[in-house]
């Protein structure tokens, strides 16, 4: 059985994220014999969004897929880069927009994999329905691709979660973005699907979800119009490592992996 190893990183938070990534890809992708590396990168850009210059940077990386979420129209000038770049991702339900949310491709060693993006409903701006989206999304697919990944970006864990049961045993890994807030719940659903709420983010945690903590804690207080920057301390990175069996597309395993800028 020849297994796929893929790693998926939470979403890139601003320069502190993006130096966290620089220094230690490279390292990971040696140490962990990656096969394939997916991040998502909506807060890429100083928080808000991400660039076509950010996002070239972060494929030269090592960086195989870029997805994203509701930051990915912050930076206008992304919108006519969409279709220069098929592996930036923008959730596959948005009701308009450049982009796709789906991308296929093949690993360095000639697998094929698919790429899918969506976005919850609960608490986020309107989408289409994400589990809808998925069936007919899913459908595209050529049906000999058998490693999929799906990335849920999403405020609620119930949602999250649902689209874990709903798409058991049709992909490889779905996995929770947009909190920022690393979950304790990876696991193996029964029919091979592996599963996180919330992957976590790799940037600042010495503040609010990347951001300095002083501004945000006062419009918690005041609820007045305030700047917000990007902290600046405690930079991690975090992401989760999945084993796929490339034959059935089932995952192995999924384990969390946590680690600090000077680590
Ligand atoms: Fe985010
Ligand atoms: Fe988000």
């Amino acid at each position: 059985m020849n297994t796929v190893s893929i790693l998926f990183i939470g979403d890139i938070f601003g320069r502190p994220g993006r130096t966290l990534v620089a220094d230690h890809l490279r390292d990971l992708m040696d140490r962990h014999h990656l096969d394939l590396v997916i991040a998502n990168g909506e807060n890429a850009a100083a928080g808000f969004g991400i660039t076509p210059r950010l996002t070239a940077e972060l494929l030269a990386l090592g960086i195989d897929v870029l997805t994203t979420g509701n930051h990915i129209w912050d930076r206008r000038e992304i919108m006519e880069y969409f279709p220069q770049e098929p592996r930036l991702l923008r959730p596959a339900n948005f009701v308009s927009g450049p982009g796709r949310g789906l991308y296929h491709g093949a690993t360095r060693s000639g697998v094929e994999y698919a790429v899918l993006n969506l976005q919850g409903r609960v608490f986020m701006s309107q989408s289409d329905c994400p589990f809808r989206t998925a069936d007919r999304e899913l459908a595209r697919i050529p049906a000999d691709v058998r490693v999929v990944l799906v990335d849920m970006h999403a405020e609620v864990t119930s949602e999250k979660i649902s689209m874990g049961w709903y798409l058991d045993g049709r992909v490889s890994a779905v996995v929770g973005t947009h909190t920022h807030v690393a979950t304790a719940d990876e696991r193996l659903f029964p029919n091979g699907t592996a599963y996180i709420t919330d992957v976590g983010m790799t940037g600042p945690h010495d503040g609010v979800i990347g951001m300095d903590k002083k501004a945000i804690v006062q419009k918690f207080l005041d609820g007045l119009p305030a700047r917000f920057e990007v902290a600046e301390r405690d930079i991690q990175m975090n992401c989760v490592l999945i084993d796929v069996d490339e034959s059935t597309g089932r995952s192995q395993s999924i384990s969390r992996l946590r680690f600090h800028l000077d680590s």
